[in-house]
């Protein structure tokens, strides 16, 4: 190989290292699991012809997830091997020959079991008690989840004395299993990440990674994850002297197992494969296959493992849900905030079971890396989300005519669009464009927000048309009974139930209607968080950032968005119209995490500190309860100078106010002075 060649294994190298961050680190895969593999599959090659180019450093040299950091490690009791494939009856009965070959020729009997396409963790239990909770790692040492996994309900946090006697476990154990994302759990959470403006999770195996190893274990919680235990251990060696003993040992003892059976040989292990692949949609979590493994300990033991797998199991991986078809068109649609998401209309095509004729395209970023035309043949792939995603265009196949061009108008105002610098979004300038209005009013009504029944889409439509409803509080001052019941498909008794339910809707919690303002960045869970924090509306759309910034889970960028919600006169006046429509929902409020040294106090900033900017500094004080302004009166309880003060601290010594330099409002911030 020439020069030339030397530097693409670097570029490949590159990129190999960008897609494992991506996945491994920020659980944002932009490539599939088969195109990763396929460029490793290229360096490998390469590799094995020139040997001598092989670094320590090469993706080929390391085996598992890069740690994240902060998390700490801790060995594990024995390797936590992988899993040899097959991908075909074939393969299959090749490693039932092996396997009986090893066994002296008779037939095997196995255990059959859902592969669950999550990740694998290690629980270890002193005297019953959950102490430790390990990833895999690198197989050998894991990264501590303990905090984590104990927000996991089916984790069970103390197996009694009783239960590990039923189930033949000593005070000491350890479970090995796997984490997963329930399907259910995992489309509300890509909901709730669109509306926030986070982008969704390309599966539920990258967002139960996302959730498990982060250092809030409060993020875990709220993900609603689920724990299958299919091992355990005692010192690092298995316990029981059968796969079926150990599976059953483990139900008794109080954690989830999956579906499972016991295969007197491979013909009915195959049969348990098919059915499973059958009703594979139905489950209420992914399945990537079937893992068959030799039932009998004794039997395992003999067999032994490879540096890598077990001899003694296999896993059966259910082909991809792929597909190829034609994109007819690529449409944009304008959500709740203005941004217009780009969807590709299919030619109808059947993906593992289901008829697929819309895909999601994300942004402009993504139309542009995939190169996608209208006209372009396109593989698409479903796994785990609702809608699936457009993996690559198939060059070898007809493209279409033209490159796609971004619109430059709003499909449905016409107004013009904008694209911010830095952002991959189009959003629609005109702030009542009657599909954004038309979006707020469902997210508004929708079930889980407001949850107005009846206000449904072809309603929302009407209202809109007629002028009858121009923004939200319109729902509470103007509906009246004839004229909605003048509306097509209403009639009375329709017009009558939506009133009820608007009138209902009034008593919702505050956080429902924090909710339903439909805040940039404000999800549900941001939304309680507020509710909490500040109690009543009135109280939120008063609030400093600093102050915001206090509540959990709000950073500079949620803070912003909520400050440039409320300092929008139409939306102060919005508020201002529901509390006196009557939704004025309010709570006790809950004391903010830091102590209100400075509740009340009025300060001034001036000149450069030695260690903080003059916004850090100002988002502390508002933190801590004081308010920041720009100049100096009698009414100044102390004004913060630092290096080059200028008037300010000048007149801050003619009216006495006192001075503080750094050190002097720390102190007063922890409560020192
Ligand atoms: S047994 C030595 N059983 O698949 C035995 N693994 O591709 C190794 N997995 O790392 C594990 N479902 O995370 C086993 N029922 C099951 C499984 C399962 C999913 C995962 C596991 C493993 C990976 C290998």
């Amino acid at each position: 190989m020439s020069e030339t060649s030397q530097a693409e294994l670097e570029r490949l190298r590159d990129a190999i290292r960008r897609h494992e961050r991506l996945y491994y680190v920020e659980d944002q895969p932009q490539i599939s699991d088969a195109d990763f593999d396929a460029l490793m599959a290229r360096l490998a090659a390469i590799e094995r012809a020139h040997p001598e180019w092989i670094t320590p450093d090469s993706p080929t040299q390391r085996v598992g997830g890069e740690p994240r950091a902060g998390l700490a490690k801790a060995a594990h009791s024995s390797p936590l091997l992988s899993l040899d494939n097959a991908y075909s009856q074939a393969e299959l009965a090749d490693f039932d020959r092996r396997v009986r070959a090893g066994a002296g020729g008779e037939p095997v009997a196995y255990v059959a079991e859902l592969k669950f396409d999550g990740l694998s963790m290690a629980l270890h239990y002193e005297a019953g008690r959950f102490l430790r909770g390990l990833t895999r790692g690198d197989g050998e040492t894991g990264e501590v989840v303990t905090e984590n996994l104990r927000t996991l309900r089916s984790i069970p946090l103390t197996v009694g004395a009783a239960e590990r006697a039923a189930a033949g476990l000593p005070p000491r154990f350890e479970v090995r299993g796997e984490v997963l994302m329930p399907r259910a759990a995992f489309q509300r959470l890509n909901q709730e990440r669109e509306e926030e403006g986070e982008p969704r999770f390309a599966n539920p195996r990258n967002a139960a990674a996302g959730a498990v190893r982060v250092l809030d274990a409060r993020v875990t919680a709220a993900r609603r994850l689920d724990f299958y235990a299919y091992a355990a251990l005692v010192n690092g060696q298995p316990l029981l002297p059968s796969q079926a003993q150990t599976l059953a040992a483990l139900a008794q003892a109080g954690f989830k197992v999956g579906r499972w059976r016991a295969c007197r040989d491979l013909a009915a292990a195959w049969d348990f494969v098919q059915e499973c692949e059958r009703e594979r949609e139905t489950l209420p979590f992914e399945i990537d296959g079937v893992v068959l493994k030799v039932d009998d300990e004794g039997l395992r033991q003999k067999l032994g493992s490879t540096s890598k797998f077990p001899r003694w199991a296999i896993a059966y991986k259910y082909a991809a849900r792929q597909a190829v078809t034609r994109v007819n068109d690529i449409v944009m649609s304008v959500g709740r905030t203005g941004a217009l998401t780009p969807t590709a209309w299919l030619e109808p095509v059947a993906v593992g079971g289901v008829t697929v004729s819309r895909s999601t395209l994300h942004n402009l970023d993504e139309i542009e890396r995939l190169g996608v035309r209208v006209g372009d043949s396109v593989r698409i792939e479903r796994s785990g989300d609702v809608i699936p995603k457009v993996l690559e265009v198939v060059a070898d196949l007809p493209r279409g005519p033209e490159p796609y061009q971004a619109p430059t108008r709003c499909p449905v105002c016409g107004s013009g669009v904008h694209r911010e610098p830095g952002e991959v979004i189009l959003r629609c300038v005109n702030p009542n464009c009657p599909a954004q209005l038309q979006q707020s009013l469902h997210h508004f009504a929708r079930r889980g927000v407001m949850n107005i029944g009846g206000l449904g889409p072809a309603l929302i439509e009407q209202l809109t048309q007629t002028g009858m409803v121009r923004d939200l509080a319109d729902l509470y001052e103007k509906l009246d009974l004839e004229p909605l019941a003048a509306l097509e498909r209403m009639g009375e008794k329709s017009a009558r139930n939506l009133i009820a339910q608007i009138d209902k809707s009034r008593a919702n919690p505050l956080w429902r209607l924090i909710y339903g303002l439909g805040i940039r960045f404000v999800g549900e869970r941001t939304a309680e968080l507020l509710a909490e924090r500040f109690g009543s509306l009135e109280a939120l759309m008063e609030a400093s950032e600093g102050e915001l910034e206090q509540v959990e889970e709000v950073g500079p960028r949620i803070a912003a968005a909520i400050r440039i919600f409320f300092s929008e006169p139409a939306n102060r006046d919005l508020v201002r119209r529901l509390r006196a429509a009557g939704l004025d929902p309010r709570q006790e409020p809950r004391a903010p995490r830091v102590p209100q040294t400075l509740a009340g106090k009025k300060l001034v900033l001036t000149g450069t500190l030695p260690h903080f900017s003059r916004e850090e500094m100002k988002a502390r004080i508002e933190a801590a309860g004081g308010k920041v302004s720009g100049s100096v009166s009698a009414k100044t309880d102390y004004v913060v100078a630092g290096e080059e003060a200028g008037s300010k601290l000048d007149k801050a010594r003619e009216l006495g106010v006192t001075v503080l330099d750094e050190a002097g409002i720390e102190a007063l911030l922890e409560g020192r002075a």
